[in-house]
């Protein structure tokens, strides 16, 4: 039986934890009925607010108010501290005025302290405050009662918090009520609150099939609701197996979306589970502007979506959404966490674009990677041994298909200790690695964040003695099962743990592995197969003295963070860390990529890749991809194609397999699916200078790499729920096949702000498409419909070799595809393409024109420099009406070469221009 196989103990096998075998299993997650927080604050009907301002309470500071806010029964008090951080975004808290005892605060999601800017108090009446930033383009009015923010960006109001009176607030309280009679009104209702909150079964105990959540502190649940008046859609909070708009859930539409990391185990499609990440970030989006609600909160949260129902026809009811009255209710989103405070961001631009820009500007941006990371990946649970390893990397060669990194699964450690090998099936990892990287490509291995309790293993008995595990409710050392069997789990939290973890990679530690090995931290939600739901009970504690509950959903984050730092030291601050992690929360593009877990080989799966990776783009998290071929099955030569082809286009490329599955290196498939396997890898290849330069502008500019539709049309609405088609920033639209037997795709091209379309170019044959709306396009088994959008310019490498490395030297092409003005624009960034020499001014950013005639380029940091060695080969005009007779190029300090033009492919090129890309140049066509 499998389970033998990969080690696990026998008992583990009478507790019935076959994860290789087993389907998924429903009942391991709670619906929202099942977890008592949920089930007493869960409101689908607007409800007047029992919260209300005590407006003499005001007091002003240069950069935030704060206001007293009471609970009209109970008259608990409150506290809402509210403040305004550059570019316009608002900031609010709301926590108990005097807590029983502090309550938990999310740290380290944030990228660091907010710019907070000063506010002005506008108003202050006995109904509203009103108060603005200092520019006044962004406004909050406080009202007084019943409690609610209205938000406005340019007079515009754009979110509106608590205006369904959805608000709860369950105070901290002592178990033991008072038996004796109530001495006024106040006590009464409190009396009345705490015998109320008590009726819930879940309150002060709660249990979930064999597990018992003791909740010392009892009921400490919070939630809140946010409309979007100018929204048409709402969409974000992954990370859900979802539709890219999020779907109603209320009006008998089942449970709320999710937030909660999981280990869910051959995850089910279109619905609101929980998965392995949580990013609390919601948009809503409408033509005229786009507001985000960034929830800062860590517990256990539920997402109720009040949005036009979608069921029957997505398309059909946004466009009635669209010409929706005035008096109907605006999409609306209700947040109901198990515990912490109301610690909420408030943004809107009128463009979807700036809207994502605050949100990475608060969260941060992923740090751009070494090229290699954004080039192919070959994976599978596991390659068996060094020779295994070798001999399929010879293979990509043999048969002539570009890879970059080879990948160790957890069987490659002594019984599943990370940081140990096997000995028996690797004896010679150092040597394996370097024979990896002599060879241009590289080697990622797993480590996880479960540490198996083995006396002889130094990391257990270091954990042990410092006291660096995660404590249960007696204080004593958190025991679960994991891979190794009997594990226990490090405490991120600690930095002292975090320190020592960061200090296992460092290559004196860590002596059979190298600086350039990539890290995969996998099992990280925590995984705990005999856990509450597959993960760590709540009533856990962690340093600082929080329970579990209070920040599962950072687990992960604290992890790769942990990870990360040492990485970075391990390249002695130098060399840019890879990290792929499978849990998350904000903040976690700082550290790693995402992929989306242990998907199957189905067209569905396949499907779910792009609206994942387009919910997890917006919300800061681009470097995104799934198990191409699909984790669990097997994937027939059509599937299997057709997902390298979209895996091609997404911004993480790897291909990945359980352990049960089949063998599936490209060449185990007949020729011509090798064939079309090598050709969509290729198509990557050639496009790594699009992408790398994609990636360093998401660094500075924090935009996703992947984008919806909507994200760059905003003002076609009919635009808005395509998650079968997607963006890669501004400049190629892909529209991949998603269904078995297709011979045609239906590909949407949008109406752009002036009412047109927009020109684009089939990136294959460069034939223009100028109309908007759906054209069918036909696709044969190489076909992956791409095109590029008129207006700019796309930068490739056309040798391809067999590993990105390898191209670092060599020659560029461009793809100057034109709008109707007979212009484009475009960028290209190169560096040494592993260090962080670039954040020392060592890098080249160059900005691509041609207009008049005339392609140009120029340096956009003007003292930024880098030597690089490569050249300009050729250059593509697309959409030329007719064909010059030559080309002149210019270099800066005056020589020019005249060149010829050919006409192919429905487009003009001129070869070998030959120019350094160092060089300043223009190239003058002539007729
Ligand atoms: C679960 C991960 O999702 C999967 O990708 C991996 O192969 C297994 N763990 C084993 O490490």
């Amino acid at each position: 039986m499998k389970a033998l196989r990969v080690g696990l103990p026998l008992v583990l096998l009478a507790l019935g934890f076959l994860r290789e075998i087993a389907s998924v299993d429903r009942n391991n997650f709670k619906s929202c009925e099942q977890s008592s927080f949920c089930r007493r604050l869960r409101r689908t009907e607007p409800d007047v607010s029992k919260f209300e301002i005590l407006p003499g309470t005001l007091q002003t500071y240069k950069q935030y108010i704060l206001l007293d806010l009471q609970h009209s029964e109970t008259k608990h008090l409150y506290v809402l501290k509210l403040s305004a951080v550059r570019g316009g975004i608002f900031h609010f808290q709301v926590d108990e005025k005097s807590p029983l005892s502090e309550r938990y605060r999310v740290v380290d999601a944030l990228a660091g302290e907010p710019e907070y800017v000063p506010i002005k108090v506008q108003s202050s009446s006995a109904s509203a405050i009103t108060v603005s930033t200092e520019d006044g383009t962004s406004k909050a009015v406080v009202n007084v009662s019943p409690f609610r923010i209205d938000f406005y960006k340019d007079a515009l109001l754009v979110v509106s918090a608590n205006s369904k009176g959805l608000m709860r607030f369950e105070h901290l309280r002592r178990k033991e009520t008072s038996s004796a009679p109530a001495e006024n009104e106040e006590q009464e209702a409190q009396e009345n609150e705490n015998q109320e909150v008590a009726k819930d079964p879940g309150t002060w105990e709660e249990n979930f099939k064999s597990h018992h959540d003791s909740k010392p502190k009892g009921p400490e649940a919070l939630s809140m609701d946010f409309s979007f008046p100018q929204g048409k859609v709402l969409y974000g909070i992954p990370e859900h197996a979802d539709s890219f708009v999020l779907k109603q859930t209320v009006s008998g539409k089942g449970d709320p979306y999710r937030l909660y990391n999981l280990d869910v185990f051959e995850y089910e499609l279109d619905n609101g589970m929980a998965l392995y990440g949580a990013v609390p970030v919601i948009y809503g989006t409408g033509p005229s502007a786009t507001a985000g609600v960034f929830w800062q909160n860590a517990a256990e949260t539920w997402v109720d979506i009040f949005a036009p129902d979608q069921e029957t026809n997505v398309m059909s009811s946004i466009v009635n959404f669209v010409s929706r009255s005035s008096q109907d209710d605006p999409p609306a989103a209700n947040f109901i966490s198990e515990s912490g405070i109301i610690d909420v961001f408030v943004f809107a631009e009128p463009s979807p674009l700036d809207a994502f820009r605050h949100y990475t500007d608060l969260t941060g941006k992923a740090p751009l990677p070494q090229l290699y990371a954004i080039a192919y990946h070959q994976c599978r649970w596991n390659y068996n041994d060094e020779q295994d390893v070798t001999s399929v990397s010879a293979k990509f060669d043999e048969h002539d298909i570009p890879m970059d990194t080879m990948w160790l699964d957890i069987e490659y450690t002594d019984s599943k200790k990370y940081f140990t090998w096997d000995h028996h099936k690797f004896p010679h990892p150092l040597e394996m690695i370097r024979n990896l990287t002599e060879h241009g490509r590289h080697l990622t291995i797993i480590i996880d964040p479960h540490i198996k309790r083995d006396g002889n293993y130094f990391f257990h008995n270091d954990c042990t003695d410092r006291g660096y595990y995660v404590k249960n409710k007696d204080g004593n050392d958190y025991e679960g099962w994991c891979w190794p069997g009997a594990a226990s789990y490090a405490d991120f939290f600690n930095p002292e743990v975090r320190k020592y973890y960061a200090d296992q990679y460092l290559l004196e530690n860590f002596k059979e592995s190298t600086k350039e090995v990539g890290i995969w931290n996998d099992m990280n939600e925590p995984s705990v197969f005999n856990g509450p739901e597959i993960t760590m009970l709540k009533d856990n504690i962690h340093y600082g003295g929080w329970e579990h509950r209070d920040v599962h959903n950072l687990y992960g984050h604290m992890h790769i963070l942990s990870t990360y730092e040492g990485l970075v030291r391990r390249g002695e601050g130098n060399l840019r860390p890879f990290i792929l992690t499978r849990s998350h929360f904000a903040g976690s593009q700082r550290y790693a990529a995402v992929w989306t877990g242990d998907n199957m080989a189905d067209w569905g799966h396949m499907q779910a890749s792009i609206k994942m990776c387009l919910s997890l783009s917006v919300a800061g998290i681009s470097f995104c991809g799934a198990d191409v071929g699909g984790f669990f099955g097997n994937p027939d030569s059509e599937l299997f194609y057709r997902w390298y082809q979209i895996g091609a286009f997404q911004p993480f490329f790897r291909s990945h397999a359980h352990i049960d599955t089949k063998r599936r290196e490209p060449w185990l498939y007949p020729e011509d699916v090798k064939l079309i396997i090598r050709d969509a890898i290729r198509k990557r290849y050639r496009l790594l200078p699009l992408w790398y330069t994609m990636f360093y502008e998401h660094e500075r500019s924090g935009l996703p790499i992947m984008r919806p539709m909507l994200a760059q049309y905003p003002s076609d609405v009919k635009s808005y729920a395509l998650d079968t088609q997607f963006m890669l920033s501004d400049k190629l639209l892909v529209a991949p096949v998603l269904k078995t037997g297709q011979t045609k795709v239906d590909v949407y091209f949008p109406t752009n702000k002036n009412g047109e379309s927009d020109y684009w170019y089939d990136a294959d044959d460069n034939s223009k498409h100028a109309s908007a709306g759906y054209h069918s396009v036909s696709v044969d088994s190489y076909k992956v419909p791409v095109y590029q959008r008129g207006g700019t310019i796309v930068p490739h490498k056309d040798r391809i070799r067999r590993a990105a490395t390898l191209m670092k030297d060599d020659p560029y092409t461009l793809v100057v595809a034109l709008d109707k003005d007979g212009h484009s624009k475009g960028t290209l960034y190169i560096d040494d393409e592993t260090s962080f020499e670039y954040r020392h001014g060592k890098y080249m950013y160059i900005e691509l024109e041609f207009k008049n005639n005339v392609l140009s380029s120029k340096k956009i940091d003007e003292t930024a420099s880098y030597a690089t060695k490569t050249w300009l080969e050729r250059v593509i005009l697309v959409g030329l009406s007719k064909q010059p007779k030559s080309a002149t190029l210019y270099l800066l300090h005056g020589e020019s070469t005249e060149l010829n033009v050919y006409a192919e492919n429905n487009a003009f090129i001129v070869r070998k221009p030959g120019v350094s890309m160092v060089d300043s140049w223009s190239l003058k066509l002539n007729y």
